[in-house]
């Protein structure tokens, strides 16, 4: 694994999102009351660009059918927050959670890790 700078601090404001692409990998950054994360950049649900989804008290809502996951573990948290999964088991299929990375601040850049699989093209 190695970090990537993929962004100033100021451009990335607090309850902003932005997409970068590292090597072959789409990744989201987030930035959360001044605290940056990193997750994949596609939604579990179908594959769809989470860009534009909005974050709200650390969850980040996908702009295409509202899958919500947990921006610091990426846990989805639809539709177990909203259905119980053993009345519905078919929606455990959909609960894949969002791959997180790393994310640290140097010089007011912020850099992200990722694995040698992201770096390659
Ligand atoms: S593609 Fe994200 S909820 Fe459907």
């Amino acid at each position: 694994m190695c970090y990537v700078t993929v962004a100033r601090v100021e451009e990335l404001p607090p309850g902003h999102t932005r997409t970068v692409e590292v090597g072959s990998c789409l990744i989201l950054l987030v930035n959360d009351q001044g605290e940056f994360y990193a997750l994949q950049g596609l939604c579990g649900h179908q594959n769809l660009p989470l860009a534009g989804g909005k974050v709200w008290q650390g969850v980040l809502d996908c702009p295409w059918h509202h899958f919500q996951y947990d921006i610091r573990t990426g846990e989805n948290l639809y539709p177990k927050r909203i259905y119980p999964l053993n009345a519905l088991p078919k929606l455990r299929e959909q609960v894949s959670s969002l791959r997180t990375y790393p994310v640290r601040v140097v010089d007011e850049q912020v850099q992200v890790g990722v694995p040698e699989s992201c770096e390659q093209r």
